[in-house]
């Protein structure tokens, strides 16, 4: 048998759990979401997704080890997402794990929540290994790392006001088109036109650093014109042109970052990864500059367990473990991995 991994996730509103074999293979992976109960507020309200992780993470556990057909005795550590995210979110994933390492007896591996995403792409892509640069954009980061080794990674460029789904989210409440944002977006996107209208991009002289506020800005403002003007605002071009905004910027500073690094692999990861025009403009311009990407499927891009325990089993190779006093981190730097 190989070596066994538990994951566990409860960063923001999934609550996951995972049984991952030696690293890449993924026995069950199994996802609660609150988000219905989030979509109400029009994003997601902390005390909510704590109450609700807490009433089922139990049985997302119990029924991760049934689907993968695995008793506690079979498990070899335990790995837990110890931040970034919602601190009382977190608490909740890491009570589990440090309660089950105790009474099993097993060791604890506390992840970055960061470090999972980046991970979906190995077990997604069995044969890909580092060096890489990786796009990790969410609803809360956006980030260009370089994945030196496994569990070891360098921020190369991040944001420095909005995250890239944090962006999604807010236009895509504006347009009165629900919550979460990126996947309705994303859709309305495909039937507009993304040259309708020029959003502007922000770039930075000697940094690949993002921000998004000022597109942010630019949309709400352009909605808020037409509307005033009694116009018809045509809602697939102003998410086509939006979306074209920010992945553009997205990948390029992705391929940008490679170059520089002297990469011949790139990957995208996180909720965004899902976006079916950052994929394609991604696949596009890595073409043309002879650059190999990856990225893994939709399930795999947002939050999950499975990516949590593929990431502990290379954090634990590395000698990183945690005792009964680990703590969860609402903020966590990757470059401190
Ligand atoms: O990684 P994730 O599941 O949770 C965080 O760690 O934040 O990412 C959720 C974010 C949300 O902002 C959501 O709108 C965005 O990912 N997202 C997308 C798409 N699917 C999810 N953004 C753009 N296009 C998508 N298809
Ligand atoms: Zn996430």
């Amino acid at each position: 048998m190989g070596f066994i991994t538990l994951g566990i996730e409860s960063s923001c509103d999934e609550t996951s759990a995972a049984v991952v074999e030696d690293g890449r293979k993924v026995l069950s992976d199994v996802i609660a979401s609150s988000l219905e109960f989030h979509k109400l507020y029009g994003g997601v309200v902390p005390e909510i997704a704590s109450r609700k992780h807490a009433e089922v993470i139990d049985s997302v556990i119990d029924r991760a080890l049934k689907e993968a057909g695995k008793g506690p005795e079979d498990v070899d550590i335990i790995g837990v997402t110890a931040g970034p995210g919602l601190i009382g979110a977190l608490l909740v994933g890491v009570s589990a794990a440090k309660t089950l390492s105790y009474m099993w007896n097993k060791p604890l591996v506390p992840v970055h929540h960061l470090e999972g995403h980046v991970s979906a792409n190995f077990i997604e892509h069995p044969e890909l290994e580092p060096p890489f640069t990786c796009l990790v954009a969410s609803g809360g980061h956006s980030h260009v790392v370089r994945v030196e080794d496994y569990g070891k990674f360098r921020i190369v460029a991040r944001t420095r006001d909005d995250a890239a789904g944090e962006a999604f989210d807010k236009i895509a409440r504006a347009l009165g088109l629900g919550y979460p944002g990126g996947p309705v977006i994303d859709r309305e996107a495909r039937s507009g036109d993304p040259s309708a209208v020029r959003f502007p991009e922000t770039h930075f002289p000697d940094s690949l650093d993002f921000s998004f506020s000022g597109i942010k800005t630019a949309v709400l403002n352009y909605i808020n014109n037409t509307k005033a003007r009694g116009g018809s605002l045509n809602v697939p071009d102003v998410c086509a042109s939006f979306q074209y905004a920010v992945v553009d910027i997205l990948s390029r500073n992705l391929i940008t970052a490679a170059r520089e690094a002297g990469d011949t692999k790139i990957a995208l990861a996180g909720g965004v990864a899902a976006n079916s025009a950052l994929r394609e403009l991604t696949a596009t311009r890595a073409a043309g500059a002879g650059l190999r990407l990856y990225y893994p499927s939709p399930v795999l891009c947002t939050d999950n367990g499975a990516m949590i325990a593929c990431a502990a089993h290379y954090a634990a190779a590395r000698g990183r473990f945690a005792g009964s006093d680990l703590n969860a981190f609402a903020s966590w730097n990757m470059d401190e991995l």
